[in-house]
C-alpha cells in the first residue's frame, strides 16, 4: 500500500536504516505494493522462501512458485539486527519501507536447484543469485505517496488499472500473453488463436529488467504498439505492461507469470513453446508439464498450452503439428540467432515470420546499436 503523506513524514523524521534498490528489487517494491503478488504481500521469510521453493506452495498452503526475496550482504544482515523498520532508497529518494519480520541466509543451492533446475552460472538467473547478498530482508511493505516507478513506456502497469479496464469493457474471460521479445508471426497467431475463445485479450510484455542482449524495452514497445494498432481489434485487445523482471526459470517462472496475471484480472494465460526459457537449460513443454503438478482450479487461472507454431508454406498460414502434417521443408522457421543475423545485416526477416513493420523497427534498432 502506498503510505500517507503523515505517515511517510513521521518515518523519514526517524532515524531509520536505509539500504539502496536495484530495478529488481523496485518491481517487486512495486508489485508486492499493488497487490500483484498475492497471496504474497511482502518479501519473503526463510520459511516461505524454503517452502516455496521446494513444494511450491508458503506454508500456509497456498500455491507460489518462486519467492519473492530481497537479498542484501550478510554485514547489512548484521546492521538490521534489533531494528523494526527500514527505508528503500530509490537512487536519494526514499521509495519504501520494509517493516522487519527476519533476516536470514539465502539457501542458495536450494534455490538454483528448484527455481533454476541448474547450478550452471551462465544461466542468467544462478549468475544474479551468485552476485546477490548471501542474506535477505524478509518483511511486510509500503511504498512512499509521491513515489513512482521509473519504467519504460507509458502503458498501464498497476493490476488495479488492468482491471479497470476490463470491467470498463465487460469482458468475462481474459487471456494474458506474457512476452520478452519483439512480437512476431508466431506470438500473433497464438494471441489471436486465444482470443477467439474468450473476450478479451491482454498483451502483457515484461518490461522491468532482463537480460544482456534481449531486446531493449524500448524497442520492443515500439513493436507491440505498431502491431496493436494495425493488427488487433482495440474493442477486444489491450496492451499493457508487465513491470516484473525475468528470472528465466522457464516453469517455474510460466507458473509465477500465470499466477501474476490472476491478480492483474485475467482468467486464461498463454502458455508456449519453452516459455521463460533460456539456452536449453529446460524441455520445450516444461512449461506445460508443471500446471499438472497442481489440482485443478488451485492456481485460480487456466493456463492454455500452445505447441510450437510455424508458418507452413502448403497450409498457407500459421500451424502446428497439431493443425499441419506437412513436412518440414514446408516450414519457415528462424532461429533467434539467425534473426539477428539477418537484422545485422540490415536485411528483413520473411514476412511469414515478422510483419514488415516490425521488422523495420528492428532493423532501425540495430543500424543505431552499431552507430
Ligand atoms: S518469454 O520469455 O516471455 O516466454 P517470448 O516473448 O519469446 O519469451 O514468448 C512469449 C510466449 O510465446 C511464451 O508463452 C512462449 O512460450 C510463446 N512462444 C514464443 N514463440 C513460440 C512458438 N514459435 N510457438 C509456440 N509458442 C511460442
Amino acid at each position: 500500500m502506498a503510505l500517507s503523506s503523515a505517515a511517510a513524514s513521521a518515518l523519514l523524521a526517524q532515524d531509520l536504516p536505509r539500504i539502496d534498490t536495484s530495478f529488481r528489487n523496485r518491481s517487486d517494491l512495486y508489485l508486492l505494493a499493488e497487490n500483484g503478488y498475492l497471496p504474497v504481500t511482502g518479501f519473503m521469510n526463510a520459511k516461505d522462501t524454503a517452502s516455496s521453493a521446494e513444494t511450491m506452495h508458503l506454508t500456509t498452503g497456498e500455491p507460489w512458485s518462486i519467492p519473492v526475496i530481497f537479498p542484501i550482504s550478510a554485514a547489512k544482515a548484521a546492521e538490521l539486527k534489533g531494528a523494526k523498520k527500514e527505508i528503500l532508497m530509490d537512487g536519494d529518494k526514499p521509495c519504501g519501507v520494509i517493516e522487519i519480520e527476519e533476516t536470514f541466509e539465502i539457501d542458495k543451492p536450494q534455490f538454483n536447484k528448484n527455481i533454476f533446475r541448474t547450478e550452471d552460472e551462465a544461466h542468467p538467473g544462478v549468475a544474479w543469485l551468485r552476485d546477490a547478498g548471501t542474506h535477505s530482508v524478509a518483511g511486510k511493505v509500503d511504498v512512499f505517496p509521491d513515489w513512482e516507478l521509473e519504467i519504460e513506456g507509458d502503458l498501464a502497469i498497476s493490476p488495479t488499472a488492468v482491471k479497470k479496464e476490463i470491467a470498463e469493457k465487460g469482458w468475462k474471460k481474459i487471456v494474458a500473453f506474457q512476452t520478452r521479445n519483439p512480437i512476431h508471426r508466431a506470438h500473433e497467431f497464438c494471441t489471436k488463436i486465444a482470443l477467439e475463445t474468450a473476450d478479451g485479450l491482454i498483451i502483457h510484455p515484461l518490461l522491468g529488467e532482463t537480460k544482456a542482449g534481449d531486446t531493449g524495452a524500448d524497442v520492443r514497445l515500439a513493436c507491440y504498439k505498431v502491431l496493436v494498432e494495425n493488427y488487433y481489434n482495440p474493442a477486444h485487445t489491450v496492451l499493457a505492461g508487465f513491470p516484473a523482471w525475468m528470472r528465466y526459470a522457464g516453469p517455474r517462472e510460466a507458473v509465477f507469470h500465470a499466477q501474476v496475471r490472476k491478480n492483474y484480472g485475467v482468467t486464461h494465460f498463454i502458455v508456449g513453446r519453452d516459455h521463460a526459457g533460456v539456452g536449453n537449460y529446460y524441455g520445450s513443454f516444461d512449461a506445460h508439464h508443471i500446471f499438472d503438478e497442481f489440482k485443478p482450479g488451485e492456481l485460480g487461472i487456466e493456463p492454455i498450452k500452445f505447441d510450437f507454431v510455424h508458418y507452413c508454406k502448403k497450409c498457407g498460414g500459421m500451424a502446428s503439428k497439431k493443425t499441419c502434417a506437412h513436412g518440414s521443408e514446408n516450414h519457415v522457421h528462424l532461429s533467434g540467432t539467425k534473426v539477428r543475423e539477418m537484422l545485422l545485416a540490415g536485411e528483413y526477416p520473411p514476412v511469414e515470420f515478422t510483419r514488415p513493420e516490425i521488422a523495420a523497427i528492428l532493423v532501425e534498432a540495430e543500424k543505431k546499436n552499431r552507430s
